[in-house]
């Protein structure tokens, strides 16, 4: 069934692969349904990877993610979700260089932490990540004020 991710071009490979990214992206048959590029502030950091609270790197990840631009998308696609953290590749890029040399961690990622792209686990958490970033799009044209 088509179904939606939510991917996130990271502070580390906006600036310099943002082309390439894209084009692996719309080459793969990717809709991009929504996107919204922005520097995410430590709150938001912090709720968007709420599940890494208590891991070590917790902190530096927050640090990382809110210290420049980022491209948030919704992606469609028949298996977004399992497609797209295919095309990612394994979170460390070392690992991905040797069991999917050609995928984007392999090839832009710098480090575990700095490695490039994100992508949703499951659909559920897809939908959730989705609706935090680009909100209800119900409420789009509420205009707020007074
Ligand atoms: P992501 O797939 O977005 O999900 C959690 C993020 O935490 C991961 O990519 C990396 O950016 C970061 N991360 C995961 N494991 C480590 C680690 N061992 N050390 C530092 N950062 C990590």
């Amino acid at each position: 069934p088509r179904e939606q991710t939510l991917a996130v071009i990271k502070p580390d490979a906006l600036e310099e692969h943002r082309e390439e990214i894209l084009e692996h992206i719309r080459k793969g048959g990717f809709t991009i349904s929504r996107v919204k590029e922005t520097v995410l502030s430590k709150e938001m950091a912090e709720e968007f990877y709420k599940e890494h609270r208590d891991k070590p790197f917790f902190t530096q990840l927050v640090e990382f993610m809110s210290r420049g631009p980022c491209m948030l998308m919704a992606l469609t696609k028949e298996n977004a979700v399992e497609e797209w953290r295919a095309m990612m590749g394994p979170t460390d890029p070392a690992q991905a260089k040797e069991v999917a040399p050609d995928s984007l961690r392999a090839r832009f990622a710098t480090d575990i932490l700095q490695n490039c792209v994100h992508g949703s686990t499951d659909r559920e958490r897809a939908a959730i990540k989705i609706h935090f970033v680009f909100g209800d799009i119900r409420s789009e044209g509420d205009v707020a004020g007074d």
